[in-house]
């Protein structure tokens, strides 16, 4: 016999745990804020203001928008023939996503959610493109009821799954170059290797599907400018090779994984600007203006890694023979997600950084696990309970989940934008009526 809660059926408890209303003390509308005014002096206005500390302890980001736009026009100025998609899986915060769509930029997304999120955020599915390679099928189907019709493969059963749902989708080749020395697995998981992308461009031509692209993360190896170059050479032998076989294929997307921080210890890491002028060099060379071929990137935590800070607050702290141990209020199943590796780089200060003594510091996340270690061993100004750790740079790879590992909430956000900035970010908007909404304090 099924023995579940009476007050709700099966199908109505999940969906009712889902949708429970989330308490936040934190102001949803971006404040705009004196010019010189930081990310973590505004989190300390919110942290007094409008939290009463017994109510609430959890993490929170707290974002600058204008920080979105200096790096939007940084990437507009070295390289202005390519489009810029958002990645919406290095921050799916809304206003984060209203600020993208006002700038008039597109929008990657990697699943249903994600979609759905963007779409609800009032942004036109043909601005939108699903870049997952092996999408589940719901998934799939609901790119199609929704017209989101530019979607990513890397193999003929993903080819055969969209002739069969969803045929006048429009196609973009993951191409995998080479043996990367990329730092997260991206290119051992996705893509095809030249031959095979051959042979899917022959399959899909054979299977009437329309290939209208071919995506390359061209950056994924950033530590080597050959590889930038091989990646743009081989993309263009990909749009020769189609061409013969009567395929016209007319967009190139030069993928994401540039550096979110100037601190990324990629080893030996490169500044944007260099990364940037490879990129252009092989563009002129493969791809030179008025070729017609439409260039676009999926931005992610280039975007988004410094425009945020994340506020944690201490639960527990435990001091040891050669260091000090702390708990905090998030988990590596949240904000300090693997998926965010700039999270970890920077020791975190005390938020209202009073003088104390630095300490060997151990970081444990919230959750039960032994395995939510935020920070093994680093460097960190001594703090007590109750206060608030400050992490800077911390915008990419948060994840969009309402509930996480043991039931802990999920990366929430406030907003800032300097006076100066917001004049300049509503002239850049090319829909000004997609900004978030703002108010004049914290
Ligand atoms: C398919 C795809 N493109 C682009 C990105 C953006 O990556 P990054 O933030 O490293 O630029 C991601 C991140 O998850 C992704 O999954």
């Amino acid at each position: 016999m099924e023995v579940y809660n009476t007050k709700f059926s099966k199908q109505a408890d999940t969906d009712n745990f889902l949708s429970l209303p989330l308490y936040s003390p934190l102001p949803q509308q971006v404040a705009i804020v004196p010019d010189g005014t930081t990310c973590k002096e505004a989190a300390l206005a919110v942290i007094t203001r409008n939290i009463r500390k017994e109510d609430w302890d959890e993490s929170f980001a707290i974002g600058d928008l204008g920080v979105m736009l200096k790096q939007y026009k940084r990437w507009k100025k070295e390289l202005p023939r390519v489009e810029v998609f958002y990645s919406v899986s290095a921050n799916a915060l809304p206003p984060v996503i209203n600020t993208m769509a006002a700038l008039g930029c597109g929008f990657n997304c990697a699943s249903k959610n994600e979609m759905a999120l963007v779409l609800k955020c009032r942004v036109k599915p043909e601005k939108i493109f699903c870049v997952h390679t092996c999408k589940m099928l719901s998934h799939l189907t609901y790119a199609r009821d929704n017209d989101v019709t530019m979607m990513t493969f890397d193999n003929e059963e993903e080819l055969l799954k969209i002739q069969k749902y969803f045929p006048s989708a429009r196609l973009i080749l993951l191409f995998k170059v080479g043996e990367s020395q990329a730092e997260t697995n991206y290119e051992t998981k996705f893509g095809a290797s030249f031959e095979y992308c051959k042979f899917l461009i022959k399959k899909a031509r054979q299977l009437e599907l329309d290939i209208s692209g071919i995506s390359c993360h061209v950056a994924s190896d950033r530590s080597n400018l050959k590889s930038i170059s091989t990646a743009i050479e081989e993309s263009r032998m990909l749009f020769d090779f189609a061409c013969e076989v009567g395929c016209s294929i007319k967009l190139l997307d030069i993928g994401g994984g540039f550096p979110g921080t100037e601190k990324e210890n990629t080893a030996p890491a490169l500044p944007f600007e260099t990364i940037a002028a490879a990129i252009s060099d092989g563009l002129d060379k493969h791809f030179p203006d008025g070729c017609g071929v439409r260039i676009i990137a999926e931005l992610g935590r280039y975007i988004t890694g410094t425009a945020f800070g994340l506020v944690t607050n201490i639960t527990a702290k435990k001091v040891a023979e050669d260091r000090v141990v702390y708990h905090i209020a998030d988990t590596i199943y949240n904000s300090f997600s693997p998926d965010c590796p700039d999270a970890v780089k920077l020791a975190p200060v005390p938020l209202k950084s009073e003088e104390s003594d630095i300490h060997p510091t151990t970081i444990y996340g919230v959750s039960c696990s032994g395995w939510d270690i935020v920070c093994k061993e680093t460097l960190a100004k001594e703090a007590n309970v109750g206060e608030w750790l400050y992490w800077k740079d911390h915008g990419g790879g948060a994840a969009l989940v309402r509930f996480g590992f043991n039931g802990y909430s999920m990366y929430k956000g406030c907003y800032i934008i300097t006076k100066s900035d917001w004049e300049e970010l509503q002239a850049a908007s090319t829909y000004p009526s997609m900004l978030p909404n703002t108010r004049d304090f914290i």
